[in-house]
């Protein structure tokens, strides 16, 4: 692999999933436009994820990653990223209870909005037009002046990814998160959600806590570690030319980072390892994941370990693994048989959502159960090779959509029709991503009691 990295290295290499803009003078200014934008996130706040994601890696501490499997235009309100933050600030109060263990906070994003596609066409009623591609490329609307790849699209995603990551911020750091709060995080939380006493219940023993904790002088006042959270962002960076704009040398280390985002990640599709997007990847200094799925070996993914992590940083790579729950058993353990045998430092993340998608009534969803049986599958794989189950990355809204299947209020085959409002996978809703960290946070629970008791009997 050549050794002169630039952020434009990757285009003297093969690309997978790359979008045909009709105007390649429009592209380049778009582009030029987008180098003079400032950054969406700092350098400093890279390196910090990395640190936090450094300790997932050595076993203490656990990575949730969630969020829309793509952003659009048109959702793009307030209640929207509220009520997303809402559900997601409720599951890593479930799991680092569950844990007790920090939990990494990484959204799938202000960002997230370039989709590979497993085909360059969509036919509809005989009419043959250019995939959806996501708001960054192109429109959803099944007509052809839409579907052609607009380079306007990518500055309004700029914008709207600074919007969202402006209010994300303000939450985070101005009060909502603040664990005194909790009760609170109820309010407008579905009434007669199945996963509302379970909860309550746990909110109350928080609540007891903190008071307790203020009775002896520690306060959410006093402590800012009570009333703020670290959250940070992420997305496939499927689009090179719109990362390269937004790839910037930090005066304080003199590397290049990307600022997009916090974290990027490598889409399945696109981690061959001669081709563009590893190139991009390897040459900047942020945390990055790369998917894996049923078709990486062993081999390949030692490779691939070698060009991205080079100098086996913790931290600076999550191998985010999407087998599907009937794969997983066969898949998963010979990649972390090689990992260890060679040494290498790495967060292992579950991402139970993208191998487990089928279609019903003409509707692509995800069986809550299959969902489950991954977690639960690659929980007791970690274990059995004594090695941590770092995390999950799922596709999640704080909405009560109906686009995947089961759960405790079960959503059918019939009433996916109800709610569907994806505008590409199949989304947890709100009750459903709050079960599947109450289900994770008694596996964690019952982890540590094992562990516990074996260290007292040793
Ligand atoms: N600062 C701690 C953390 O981020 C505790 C905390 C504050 C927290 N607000 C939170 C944890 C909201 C989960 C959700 O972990
Ligand atoms: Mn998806």
């Amino acid at each position: 692999m050549a050794q002169n990295w630039t952020p434009g290295s990757w285009r003297q290499k093969p690309i997978q999933q790359v979008p045909e803009y009709p105007d390649a003078t429009a592209l380049a200014a778009t582009e030029a436009t987008l180098a003079t934008y400032p950054p969406l996130v700092f350098a400093g706040e890279a390196r910090r994820l990395k640190k936090q994601l450094a300790n997932v890696a050595e076993g203490n501490a656990f990575l949730l990653q969630g969020g829309d499997c793509a952003e659009s235009f048109l959702e793009h309100g307030a209640d929207n990223i509220r009520d997303f933050f809402r559900a997601f600030l409720q599951m890593a109060v479930v799991l680092t209870y569950g844990a007790q263990l920090p939990v990494v906070k990484v959204g799938r994003i202000a960002g997230q909005f370039a989709k590979p596609r497993s085909s360059n066409v969509e036919v509809l009623d005989g009419v043959t037009l250019p995939s959806y591609r996501g708001d960054i490329i192109n429109g959803i609307e099944f007509n052809e002046a839409s579907r052609i790849p607009n380079p306007e699209r990518q500055l309004d995603a700029y914008r709207q990814s600074a919007a969202t990551l402006n209010l994300l911020r303000a939450f985070a750091m101005g009060g909502y998160a603040n664990l005194e709060n909790v009760h609170q995080w109820m309010l407008g939380f579905i009434k007669d959600s199945p996963q509302a006493d379970r909860y309550r219940k746990l909110a109350d023993r928080i609540s007891e806590t903190m008071n307790f904790m203020q009775a002896i002088g520690i306060s959410a006042e006093n402590n800012p570690s009570l009333r703020e959270t670290d959250f940070f962002t992420s997305h496939e960076a499927l689009l090179l030319g719109y990362e390269e704009a937004l790839t910037r040398v930090d005066s304080t280390s003199g590397d290049w980072y990307a600022t997009s985002g916090h974290m990027i990640w490598i889409g399945d599709r696109t981690r061959q390892l001669d081709h563009a997007h590893v190139e991009y990847f390897r040459g900047i200094k942020n945390p990055i994941g790369l998917k894996c799925g049923p078709s990486l070996t062993p081999d390949n993914l030692i490779e691939l370990i070698d060009a991205l992590n080079p100098a086996n940083e913790a931290g600076r790579l999550t191998l985010i693994c999407r087998f599907g729950h009937d794969k997983v058993a066969d898949s998963l353990p010979k990649l972390i048989r090689a990992v260890e045998k060679e040494g290498r430092k790495v967060v292992w993340s579950c991402d139970p959502m993208h191998g487990n998608t089928i279609t019903l009534n003409h509707y692509k969803t995800r069986p809550f159960e299959r969902i489950l049986s991954e977690v639960e599958s690659f929980f007791q794989i970690h274990r059995a090779e004594g090695t941590h189950p770092g995390g999950i990355h799922i596709e999640m809204t704080g909405k009560d959509v109906t686009e995947c299947t089961g759960g405790a209020r079960a959503v059918t085959a019939d009433s996916l029709s109800d709610r569907y409002h994806t505008h590409c996978d199949p989304r947890l809703n709100a009750d459903q991503a709050l079960e599947l960290a109450f289900l994770l946070s008694e596996r964690m629970k019952s982890g540590r009691d094992e562990k516990r008791l074996a260290i007292a009997t040793a």
